[in-house]
C-alpha cells in the first residue's frame, strides 16, 4: 500500500455505516459461515466452552454473550490501527448484543523493549486464556540490527509455534471496485478469488540443524534444513480439503518434487488424503516456479493453493498483489483446537509513517471480521463489519 492510499477518514465513516446498521441483522442466530472449512470429525468441548473437532481447524468458541480477546499492537502504525478496529469492533458488538473483554499484550519491538523477550510468557499466557487473539503488526528500524534471538519477528514465529498456529489462510479477491488498483490487466485479475492455505510452522524454517559455520577448508556456509513430518503434511492437507470442498472444490497442491525430496513425501500424503477423504476435490499438483508463472498469466485457474511454509509465504505475498493493495489484505492463522487463532493483518509495521495519523486501519479491521466468523461464531457481525468496508 503507497502512502496516499492511507485514508484516515474511514475509521469515523465505518463507525457510521455501523451505526445504520438494524441491530436484527446483528441479532439473528449466529450461524457458521458457509465458507468456512469443516471437517467429517467428532465434534469435541473444552473446559472453556472452545467447540472443535478433532481434526482440522474448525475451533469457534460458540456464540456467547461475552468473549475474551488479547490484543497485540505490536510496532510502528500497530497501536493505531488497533485502536481503530477495537472502537468498530465495539459498536458491532453493542449491535448485537455481545461483549469484549480485551486485554492488551506485548509482541515483537515493544516487547523487546519492555522486556528484552520479543513474545515474553505474559504474552503467551494472556492468549492462551482468550477465545480469540488480535495481532497488529511487528518490526521497525531500531531493532533491525539485533542478533536473530532480538528481533520483533522472532516473537511472531515464537507465537505462531507455541499457539500451534499451523495453518495460515490468505484470501485473494479482487473486488469490482478495486480491479483497478491491481497491476495486471483488468481482464486477468477481474473475478479472482484465491484461498491459500499456507503451512505455518514446519519447513525450513523451522527445522534443524541450521546455522552459520566455519568448513574445513576455512570458508563459512549457512544452512538450514527443509523438513516436513508426514503428520504435519496430513494436517494441513486435511485443512485444505476442508477449505476446498467449501468453495470451488478444486485444490492446487505446490511443491518443488522434482528436486526436493521432502516434496516427494508432500505430494505423496497430499494425494494420499485427498484420495481417502476427499474424492470430491478435484487435486492438481503444480511445481512452486510454475505456480508462481501461473498465478500472474491466468490466477483464475486458481480456486484453493496449499504449500509448506516456505514456497506459501512467497506465494501468498504474490496472490496479495493480483488485489493490488496489501493494505485491503486480512489472514487467518488457526491450528491446534484447544487454543485461540490469531488474526491479523497482512501488511508490516509502515515505520515510514507511524504516529502520523496516515495509517489505513481496512486490513485490521477485515481480520477482525475474520475472527468474528471463524473463531467467535458471531459471522453475522462478520459480515456487517465486511459489508461496511466494501461500501466505505
Ligand atoms: N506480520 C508482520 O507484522 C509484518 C509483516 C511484514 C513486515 N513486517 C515488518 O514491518 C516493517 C516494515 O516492513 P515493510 O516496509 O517491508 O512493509 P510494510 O507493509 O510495513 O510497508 C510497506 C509500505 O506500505 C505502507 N503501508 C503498510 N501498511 C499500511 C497501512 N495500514 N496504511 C497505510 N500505509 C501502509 C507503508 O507505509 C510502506 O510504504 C519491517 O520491520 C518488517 O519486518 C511485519
Amino acid at each position: 500500500m503507497t502512502n496516499a492510499e492511507a485514508r484516515r477518514p474511514l475509521h469515523s465513516s465505518l463507525l457510521s455505516l455501523l451505526l445504520l446498521l438494524p441491530s436484527s441483522f446483528l441479532t439473528a442466530r449466529a450461524f457458521l459461515h458457509p465458507s468456512f472449512p469443516s471437517l467429517s470429525s467428532t465434534r469435541m468441548q473444552t473446559p472453556t466452552g472452545r467447540r472443535h473437532r478433532t481434526e482440522g481447524v474448525r475451533m469457534a468458541v460458540g456464540a456467547k454473550g461475552e468473549y475474551a480477546v488479547t490484543l497485540l499492537p505490536g510496532d510502528g502504525i500497530g497501536p493505531e490501527i488497533m485502536t481503530a478496529t477495537v472502537g468498530v469492533l465495539e459498536v458491532v458488538a453493542a449491535k448485537a448484543s455481545f461483549k469484549f473483554k480485551f486485554q492488551d499484550a506485548l509482541i515483537g519491538g515493544a516487547a523487546l523493549d519492555a522486556m528484552d523477550d520479543p513474545f515474553p510468557d505474559t504474552s503467551l499466557q494472556a492468549c492462551q486464556s482468550s477465545d480469540s487473539v488480535l495481532l497488529a503488526c511487528i518490526g521497525g528500524y531500531k531493532w533491525d540490527k539485533n542478533p536473530r534471538e532480538k528481533r520483533p519477528e522472532t516473537g511472531l514465529l515464537k507465537m505462531r509455534k507455541t499457539l500451534g498456529l499451523f495453518a495460515n489462510l490468505r484470501p485473494a479477491k479482487v473486488l469490482p471496485q478495486l480491479v483497478s488498483a491491481s497491476t495486471l490487466k483488468p481482464e486477468v485479475v477481474s473475478g479472482v478469488d484465491i484461498m491459500v492455505v499456507r503451512e505455518l510452522t514446519g519447513d525450513v524454517y523451522f527445522g534443524t540443524p541450521k546455522g552459520i559455520r566455519t568448513g574445513s577448508d576455512g570458508e563459512r556456509e549457512g544452512f538450514n534444513n527443509m523438513i516436513y513430518k508426514e503428520s504435519e503434511i496430513r494436517r494441513i492437507a486435511q485443512v485444505a480439503y476442508g477449505v476446498a470442498e467449501k468453495r470451488g472444490k478444486k485444490l492446487c497442491s505446490v511443491d518443488k518434487a522434482n528436486v526436493l525430496d521432502v516434496s516427494q513425501l508432500w505430494r505423496e500424503v497430499v494425494t494420499e488424503e485427498g484420495l481417502r477423504h476427499h474424492p470430491d476435490v478435484a487435486l492438481e499438483h503444480m511445481y512452486v516456479d510454475n505456480a508462481a508463472m501461473q498465478l500472474i498469466r491466468n490466477p483464475k485457474q486458481f480456486d484453493t493453493i496449499v504449500c509448506g511454509n516456505l514456497f506459501g509465504d512467497i506465494l501468498s505475498d504474490e496472490a496479495s498483489m493480483l488485489v493490488g493493495s496489501l493494505g485491503m489484505l486480512p489472514s487467518a492463522s488457526l491450528g491446534d483446537p484447544r487454543g485461540p487463532g490469531v488474526f491479523e493483518p497482512c501488511h508490516g509495521s509502515a515505520p515510514d509513517i507511524a504516529g502520523e495519523d496516515k495509517a489505513n486501519p481496512l486490513a485490521m479491521i477485515l481480520s477482525a471480521a475474520m475472527m468474528l466468523r471463524y473463531d467467535l461464531s458471531q459471522p453475522q457481525a462478520a459480515e456487517a463489519l465486511e459489508a461496511a468496508v466494501e461500501r466505505t
